[in-house]
């Protein structure tokens, strides 16, 4: 399972990246905006030491936009993936990325037949917004598994980002799905490896060591 990171704040994906845990990243708007910052140059400090995959959302709303936005993306690094909204504009420029051999990431996707017209167009990645959907009463989790479902029975190669992840049980759930990838907030990451057993267990384990090291020579 490949772990992504979902933010722009280039010292939480390197304080993620330094402990082993990145194989790509994923950016939107709104995280972009959180930062403050150009989102040129953001992209090549993550690209610097980021080598998987690096989502970049357009925001024109037309295909010939979107196009254009891809290509001049596309050419800031080695290693980007174009994020495109779930619209048919959108799978116009999928199908047109694919062609012209650009990585796409299809965002805002919250149904098994917008997952499946994205694999159709060509999709590298898709993404199932798991976290929004549960917001608005329904279980998101159900979605991943239904898209995995329906890729596996016909080979689909796109790959599902599990995507909109806001707690360590959506990742463990995601897991036993048998999704490609789940991009999560770097809180979600920092929260994964904490349990206290281990804590008391890490105590213990301290205290009794001081017992052998009072007898030992
Ligand atoms: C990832 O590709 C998405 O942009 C992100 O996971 C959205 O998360 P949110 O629903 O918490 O904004």
């Amino acid at each position: 399972m490949k772990f992504f990171i979902d933010t722009a704040n280039v010292e939480a994906i390197r304080r993620a990246h330094e402990r082993g845990m990145v194989d790509g990243v994923t950016t939107n708007p709104t995280l972009v905006a959180k930062e403050g910052r150009d989102f040129r140059q953001i992209v090549e400090e993550i690209a610097s030491f980021v080598k998987g995959p690096i989502s970049l959302e357009v925001v024109s709303e037309d295909a010939e936009g979107m196009m254009k936005e891809a290509r001049e993306l596309n050419g800031w690094i080695d290693n980007a993936a174009i994020k495109i909204p779930m619209t048919w504009e959108g799978l116009k420029a999928v199908k047109m990325c694919a062609e012209e051999g650009i990585k796409t990431n299809v965002t805002l996707v919250f149904s098994p037949n917008q997952a499946l017209l994205a694999a159709k167009a060509g999709a590298t990645f898709v993404s199932p917004f798991i976290g929004r959907l549960d917001d608005v009463g329904h279980y998101g989790m159900q979605l991943v598994s239904d898209i995995v479902e329906i890729y596996n029975n016909y080979d689909f190669e796109t790959e599902v980002i599990v995507a909109s992840v806001r707690h360590p049980v959506h990742v463990y759930e995601a897991a036993l799905i048998g999704a490609d990838i789940v991009t999560m907030p770097p809180a979600v990451l920092d929260k994964m490896v904490n349990h206290p057993l281990t804590d008391v267990g890490i105590k213990r384990f301290l205290a009794d060591w001081e017992k052998v090291r009072k007898v030992s020579r």
